[in-house]
């Protein structure tokens, strides 16, 4: 060294003397990473040297933190290649071992799948997203307000009785519907906009094969300037095109929500026979699919909307029961039974 050094150029040297060399010592992984972390760790010997800067006159801190900086450097470098000679040894030592026999097949782990509903789901998302929908995601637990009153259903509406529900001391709610999303959209987003809101809605039921306490649905709403009914049945053919991947003629029958106005149940052709009568569809050749309708004007008031200058459609679409039509799956408790059977079943790309 010569004698020009600043006076803390030995302990930066004698730092990384002897890091280097606990590293060239360490020839196990745990052995290394003790190593690591006595340097550089957060009471490591390199880090103190770090931290040592701030003591340091103004005029020596450049070339101190430089120092301090490469010792790092190259200590963090030297561990790096250190950690993969030891790998490589490990691997080279299991080579070598004559009770080795690399022809035996590996393991082979259990495969998992995508649930149906998931399925289901992430297809209609993106079919949705590709025609501009944002995907929305809210909360299970829900206010009174949100799932009831600005839907337009006041305590004393006898719709309240159609959803039987499960109420939490708080005051709160387990959403009965997906449909508890629309108001908190409307104050989200700044129209016009347009979103589908898939998710977990619970009711208050005793359940068979055909109801369970726990289902999903898929939501929609777009709001904008002009939309009307013509629009919300273009749409809906459009969508339901893209998801049945073929030409799907809807119809519109009218339907009573307290939160649309007109509502409808809207019904698409038999996708199992085409629209000529059978079974499913019980010979008529229309399957109810979900219900719809332009959203009242109550509902855009309660999401701060002028419903002179804003109008909007919306649709909930029973995505449980989308699944199962789809799948042929004839009990809906099977859908989230929890039984690993039930999911293994689809495993062949269905
Ligand atoms: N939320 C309703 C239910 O669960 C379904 C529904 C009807 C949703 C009409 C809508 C709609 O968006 O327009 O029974």
């Amino acid at each position: 060294m010569s004698s020009e050094s600043p006076a803390w150029q030995v302990d930066i040297d004698a730092a990384a003397t002897a890091a280097l060399a606990a590293v060239t010592e360490a020839t196990d992984l745990a052995a290394l990473r003790e190593v690591e972390v006595a340097a550089l760790g957060r009471k490591g010997s390199v880090t103190a040297l770090m931290k040592r800067v701030g003591t340091l006159a103004k005029t020596e801190r450049r070339a101190y933190g430089a120092a301090a900086g490469s010792l790092r450097q190259q200590v963090t470098a030297a561990i790096e290649t250190q950690r993969d000679q030891i790998r490589a040894a490990a691997i080279a030592a299991e080579l070598d071992d004559d009770t080795f026999d690399e022809t035996l097949p590996g393991l082979n782990p259990a495969r998992g799948h995508v649930h149906p509903l998931s399925r289901v789901r992430l297809e209609l998302e993106e079919v949705f997203t590709s025609m501009g929908f944002s995907v929305l995601d809210y909360p299970e637990v829900e206010s009174e307000f949100d799932n009831f009153e600005a839907l337009n259903i006041p305590g004393w509406h006898p719709a309240r009785d159609m959803q039987d529900t499960f109420w939490l001391k708080s005051g709160h709610l387990l959403r009965t519907h997906t449909s508890a999303g629309q108001v908190r959209a409307m104050h989200q987003f700044k129209p016009p906009f347009r979103a589908i809101f898939p998710g977990k809605v619970y009711r208050y039921e005793s359940t068979d094969a055909s109801h369970d306490h726990t289902f999903h649905q898929l939501e929609g709403l777009m709001i904008g300037r002009h939309v009307s009914v013509g629009h919300l049945l273009d749409s809906m053919r459009t969508l339901l095109s893209a998801i049945f991947k073929r030409d799907v003629q809807v119809r519109l029958r009218p339907g009573y929500f307290p939160f649309v106005e007109p509502g409808f149940e809207l019904d698409i052709s038999c996708q199992v026979c085409g629209g000529d009568g059978c079974s499913v569809c019980k010979q008529s050749g229309w399957v109810e699919l979900l219900p719809c309708g332009l959203v009242h004007p109550n509902v855009l008031r309660a999401g701060g909307l002028d419903p002179d200058e804003w109008q909007g459609w919306a649709f909930g679409l029973g995505l449980s029961r989308l699944v199962m039509m789809r799948y042929g799956v004839s009990d809906i408790r099977l859908l989230l039974g929890g039984d690993a059977r039930f999911v293994e079943g689809f495993h062949a790309g269905a």
